[in-house]
């Protein structure tokens, strides 16, 4: 009988104690969830909404009127359309989201817009048709989709197509995606590519010719290349003229700078609100190297966030990538290198005779030969509509060459 009881309140003990350590745990991984999270795109508590950019997009695309989202790399283009597709989706909005950024050929843009559809299973059925059709074209295809269902396993292969396969293939897909449902939407993340693609306008034009006929159908493109895209645009020439409404992908207010400290007080950690400032200043405003550099801060274990911290950190992270950096600058002329320099440190108003005297540039045509071959190897991009205003495509690259050759 004792012994009974001893073993009940012994039970009860080490019930106790293990939900005791059980809790402590989960507290403790709730101490040590990093709160900024980089890299990928974001959702849920790492997300800060855009209302604003979020219903201007939506007014565009309420009325059938195709959007381009044009903003500079990493700044949360991706996780933006990610979020607003997912409220649309729960209005009732039937949406395909396409990566293209990795593409280089018409069968790579095919395999990118089957990817999208068979991520989302319900689709599948929906396009019924389409798998009969492109199975006719591609055994290999309707091997691995069930036609009459739909139900498909996870690779295809389009290996054996031909060109003018692929691209019949390319418009009957266009053709069916009206068929999704009442209200679509259909965006193309980094749809410069399109342009890159050696097809005499091809792709363009046939996108141009769904873009019009697809009447229920709705395009929302998001590109990172500004120059590529404002070609693509506007001149008449091209099959996208006009077609679209740009929209510049803004930066954050201070509201980002709020929820930055606020991030930071989930883990206890104290935050100067100009070292928050200063860091986005020192990153061209871009959100993922703000979140990155908060995120090495918190793994750090650092106690106050202040300037000096701020600068370690991006230092620590910019000198990781040297070498990188190094070999990039080996593939450029010295003309360009030196353009670089000027640009890393002074951004702005860069055809100032002061500014090519110090930067030992020969004239503003060499100048202006030099921004266009960096434009054209993506490492620099337009600034607002001022001449001689640059953005780097890497930040980081530009504090980097900032810390090794001061002005
Ligand atoms: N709304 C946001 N709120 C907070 N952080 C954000 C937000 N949007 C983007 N970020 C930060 O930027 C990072 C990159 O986001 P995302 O991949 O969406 O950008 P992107 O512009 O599509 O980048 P890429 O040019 O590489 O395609 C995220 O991991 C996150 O750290
Ligand atoms: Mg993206």
């Amino acid at each position: 009988m004792e012994n009974q009881h001893i073993l009940k309140k012994l039970s009860a003990f080490t019930t106790c104690q293990f939900f005791s350590i059980l809790l402590k745990i989960v507290d403790m991984s709730k101490l040590t969830a990093n709160p900024f999270k980089f890299g990928d795109p974001v959702q849920g508590a790492y997300y800060l909404d855009r209302p604003e950019l979020s219903s201007l997009v939506r007014q565009f695309l309420n009325n059938r009127i195709h959007v381009v989202l044009m903003g500079p790399r990493r700044f949360g283009k991706t996780s933006f359309v990610l979020n607003l597709l997912t409220n649309l989706e729960q209005e009732g909005y039937t949406c395909l989201l396409i990566d293209i950024f990795n593409i280089t050929s018409h069968k790579d843009f095919l395999n990118q817009m089957l990817r999208a559809i068979q991520s989302k299973g319900d689709f599948r059925s929906k396009l019924k048709t389409l798998w009969r059709k492109v199975g006719r074209i591609a055994p290999k295809v309707s091997a691995e989709i069930d036609p009459a269902t739909g139900t498909s396993s996870i690779g295809f292969t389009l290996g054996q197509l031909g060109e003018e396969d692929v691209k019949s293939a390319i418009q009957d897909l266009l053709e069916e995606l009206s068929g999704l449902g009442e209200k679509v939407i259909v965006s193309l993340d980094e749809f410069q590519k399109i342009s890159e693609i050696d097809d005499k306008g091809w792709l363009e034009a046939t996108l141009r010719t769904h873009m019009q006929r697809l009447t229920n159908v709705a395009f929302l493109f998001t590109g990172s290349r500004k120059s590529l895209i404002s070609e693509m645009l506007n001149d008449p020439a091209r099959p996208l003229y006009r077609s679209c409404q740009t929209i510049e992908f803004p930066t954050f207010g201070p509201e980002f700078t709020d929820w930055v400290m606020e991030r930071f007080a989930i883990v206890g950690i104290k935050c100067e609100k100009q070292a928050i400032v200063y860091l986005r200043e020192l990153v061209q405003d871009t959100p993922n190297y703000v979140q990155m550099v908060c995120f090495h801060l918190v793994a750090q274990a650092r106690s106050k966030i202040t300037y000096k911290v701020v600068e370690e950190v991006l230092g620590t992270v910019a000198r990781q990538n040297a070498y990188a950096y190094q070999t990039l600058l080996n593939s450029l002329t010295l003309g360009q290198q030196r353009v670089l320099r000027l640009a890393a440190n002074e951004r702005r108003s860069l055809f100032q005779k002061s500014m090519l005297l110090k930067y030992e540039i020969s004239g503003p045509s060499a100048l202006h030969s030099s921004i266009n071959a960096l434009k054209t190897k993506g490492i620099l991009d337009e600034e607002g509509t001022g001449k001689g205003n640059v953005l780097f495509d890497d930040p980081l690259f530009a504090y980097w060459l900032r810390l090794c050759f001061t002005a």
